[in-house]
């Protein structure tokens, strides 16, 4: 018997991005991370870079009949600037691009899988970096819905469901604060700069969706947002407010402006009072405020645990947000110690509870959960197979979770995990494994692990 039945029509999916999956075949552009490798190779796990990946450009056909095996009816990747805009001033696409995504697109359908296509996963043209400060710019803004428009024009009458970015605060987070990606720059101001400007193109991208009418042809368009749920170290009321503002910069800084058309007071308020607060017009914060999503996807891999402030903020580095907080390190917290997140599966509940009470109940999904594991060889069975429990055992988990904040209201239509198939990951190359298939880097060789075949069954089921 079922225990864990979800609703009706539910989404049993699973999620990559251009960037991580196809490899450079033929691309007419290099975005920051295929640059960046180029500089500094010893940047990356085991110098693995951006080159082959998994190698979907060449696979896509038989990738893609191996996600509708494992029984998913869904799947999102990400349309690569870089390979898919020949001419990035003007939006002028490629057509070795245009080809690629038609056939990938076409590809997903006839494997009964609904396409779900992203339009940036981190993956900024490194000349438009160069050229103009890349999301520093309004310019940019621009040209990313000139690329936008260019995508909606060729593939909306097959794609129903667009995203305009996955975690857009991780470019904020990892190139403007804390060193993670290129350009690896540590200026809060900028930071906040870029912030706005990803929220305003979001919205310019939404409304161009809709000048276009892609949404009377049955289109809808969302963001993926990765959440943090902010936890104060405890219930004093210096620990909850460093919470509050944390919570405020990582979460709420899109998820207002996403469903509600605001920033959050809190955060406006603290950047107005310490003069970094970003440059916007009357103009763009209407179009921010007229042009939310219709949909959300929520990555959750892990909660954010947060103290007040226990030293003097440094400022010689300038501003920073943790001017408010600091990051708590607490006792005895479960780990995936292979990648050094915490796991907290309550969190996609509060989380759940979070977009019903506060967020309108705004239709969710979640749209990357998983659990990266390094040296995952180690549990293949005689016939070849990895037998990943432990990811079986964090995937019910979660939608054990989940189902409980559904039952109790949340409007949540899906479940992607992170990733169908083990891909590239930014500097972590392929150290970690994330897929329901694995990949033999040596022969590039596919195979579905137990999680595959176990996942199949949930889905046919509509719950476990
Ligand atoms: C998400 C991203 O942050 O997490 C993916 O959308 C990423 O691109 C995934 O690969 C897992 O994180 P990582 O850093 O271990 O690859």
């Amino acid at each position: 018997m079922r225990q864990y039945l979800f609703p009706k029509n539910f989404w049993w999916g699973a999620a990559t991005s251009g960037p991580q999956s196809e490899g450079d075949f033929n691309k007419s552009h290099k975005n920051i991370f295929d640059y960046w490798y180029e500089i500094e190779p010893e940047a990356f796990f085991d110098r693995v870079g951006p080159k082959v990946t998994s190698n979907f450009y060449n696979s896509y056909k038989e990738d893609l009949a191996m996600l509708k095996e494992i029984g998913l009816n869904s799947f999102r990747t990400s349309i690569q600037w870089t390979r898919f805009i020949k001419d990035l001033e003007s939006g002028e696409p490629d057509e070795d691009g245009v080809r690629f995504y038609n056939n990938v697109i076409d590809e997903i359908i006839k494997n009964g899988m609904l396409p779900v296509m992203n339009l940036h996963h981190f993956d900024l043209p490194i000349e438009l970096y160069e050229k103009y400060g890349g999301w520093e710019s309004k310019h940019v803004v621009d040209l990313f819905v000139k690329f936008a428009e260019t995508a909606f024009k060729l593939f909306s009458d097959r794609v129903k469901h667009w995203v305009t970015f996955n975690e857009p605060i991780v470019i904020v987070e990892a190139g403007y604060l804390y060193q993670f990606h290129y350009p690896k720059i540590v200026d809060g101001k900028k930071a906040v700069q870029v912030l706005y400007n990803l929220n305003l193109a979001s919205a310019k991208v939404i409304k161009k969706f809709r000048e276009m009418e892609c949404d009377k042809k049955g289109g809808k368009i969302g963001i993926i947002l990765n959440l943090t749920p902010s936890y104060p170290r405890s219930n004093n009321e210096e620990d909850l407010k460093a919470a509050e503002i944390a919570d405020a910069m990582f979460n709420r800084s899109f998820l207002d402006p996403s469903i509600k058309g605001e920033f959050p007071k809190i955060l406006t308020d603290i950047l107005e009072k310490d003069k970094v607060i970003w440059e916007a017009s009357e103009e763009e914060l209407s179009i921010i405020k007229n042009n939310t999503i219709d949909f959300l996807g929520v990555n959750y891999y892990q909660p954010r645990r947060i103290k007040a402030k226990e030293s003097e903020f440094d400022e010689s580095k300038g501003w920073l947000p943790e001017k408010y907080f600091d990051f708590y390190d607490m006792p005895g917290k479960r780990m995936n110690p292979y990648r050094g997140w915490e796991i907290y599966p309550e969190g996609i509940y509060d989380i759940a509870i979070n977009i019903k009470n506060n967020y309108n109940n705004i239709p969710w999904f979640v749209s990357e959960n998983g659990m990266g594991v390094e040296g995952e060889e180690k549990y293949k069975n005689k016939d070849g197979i990895i037998e990943d429990d432990y990811r079986i055992d964090f995937i019910k988990e979660h939608l054990q979770n989940l189902h409980r904040g559904i039952k109790e209201g949340s409007n949540c239509f899906g479940y992607h995990l992170w990733t169908p198939i083990d891909c590239w990951s930014w500097t972590n190359a392929y150290k970690n494994r994330y897929g329901y298939i694995s990949l033999d880097l040596r022969t590039l060789k596919k195979t579905i692990k137990k999680s595959g075949r176990w996942i199949k069954k949930v889905s046919e089921d509509n719950g476990f």
